[in-house]
């Protein structure tokens, strides 16, 4: 687990995937694990000569079992993602969001009106299976970010030799980011910005790095997510930006949907910046009910 998490955080000079200088600084040694309810709201070096094997990353029964006693909505979010993880290959770039009827990601700024106990259960449910969580730097600014997984969880990971909560990754071109609020909730938030901007990881702030390169995208950055920390399985978490641009990119490989029963009639929509070509086929996974809610998983690729 040090490995890993020295290996991302020492960085890598080289190219970037866009073909443009990269860089990465990182200061940080270590997080530590949170706890509770979570808002619904990092890694390896390249082998060449000798590198060292690429760090242990996640497989399927890693993912704890849920404690005794656990509610029936954990079990049932650790079953489904455990189901989805079984189906598909182990290279998994996976979106979770939840939406109104109409589609809207948020209500008041923020995700947290449209979500149940099931929905937030499910989503700690891919924190704790994943590699590294990728957040828009938008959601990371308004949605409190913090207790990202239950001490079970991080205890279940380390356990397995993963980092005790998944690393977040997010991209800001400007650097333009209000780290005030990015971790108001959680000043040990572990957080690589990605960016086009100059600039070196801010001073005061040691659990936030910075890695540059030269063009900015969301399949460059998860190029190198992948590259550099060893990451398989790497949780989309929106907003509906990011999301939008990852769809795009062709590297979303699953969609996990939660339908929440509001009409909101404004904010912003879930894929609405998403285009292609050609309307893009999805096989439906799962489908399940819970109340009024409805929890959809499409496979989108792979
Ligand atoms: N319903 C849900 O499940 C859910 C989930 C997450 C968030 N949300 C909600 O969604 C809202 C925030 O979402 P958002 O769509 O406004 O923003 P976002 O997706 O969180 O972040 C988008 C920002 O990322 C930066 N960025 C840099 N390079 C990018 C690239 N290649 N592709 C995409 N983004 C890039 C841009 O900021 P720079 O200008 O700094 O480059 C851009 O403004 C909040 O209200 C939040 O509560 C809902």
């Amino acid at each position: 687990m040090l490995f890993h998490r020295r290996a991302f955080r020492s960085g890598r000079r080289g190219r970037a995937p866009g073909g443009g200088p990269s860089s990465h600084t990182r200061t940080r040694a270590s997080s530590s694990p949170q706890a509770g309810n979570a808002a619904r709201g990092p890694s390896g070096v390249l082998p060449g000569g000798g590198a060292p094997a690429p760090p242990r990353m996640s497989a399927v029964s890693d993912a704890p079992d849920p404690p005794p006693g656990s509610s029936p909505e954990a079990r049932w979010a650790h079953g489904r993602v455990q189901s989805a993880l079984a189906a598909g290959p182990p290279e998994r770039v996976v979106g979770v969001m939840v939406a109104s009827v109409d589609f809207r990601a948020a209500v008041a700024g923020r995700s947290g009106g449209l979500s149940s106990e099931a929905d937030r259960e499910l989503l700690r449910a891919w924190r704790a299976a994943s590699d590294l969580l990728l957040v828009g730097a938008r959601t990371l600014e308004q949605e409190r970010y913090g207790a990202l997984v239950t001490p079970a969880q991080s205890a279940s990971r380390v356990a397995a030799g993963r980092p005790p909560v998944p690393p977040i990754v997010t991209l800001s071109r400007g650097f333009d980011l209000d780290l005030d609020q990015v971790l108001g909730y959680d000043e040990q938030l572990d957080v690589t910005v990605y960016t086009e901007a100059d600039v070196t990881a801010p001073a005061g702030r040691p659990s936030v790095g910075v890695v540059r390169l030269a063009r900015l995208t969301a399949a460059a950055a998860i190029a190198h997510a992948r590259r550099e920390a060893g990451a398989t399985r790497i949780l989309c978490e929106g907003g509906p930006t990011l999301l939008a641009r990852v769809a795009q990119s062709g590297l979303l490989t699953d969609l996990s949907l939660t339908v929440s029963p509001l009409l909101v009639g404004h904010g912003p929509v879930v894929l609405a910046d998403f285009e292609a070509g050609e309307p893009r086929r999805l096989a439906l996974h799962d489908v399940h009910r819970d109340g009024d809610f409805v929890f959809l998983h499409h496979r989108v690729s792979g």
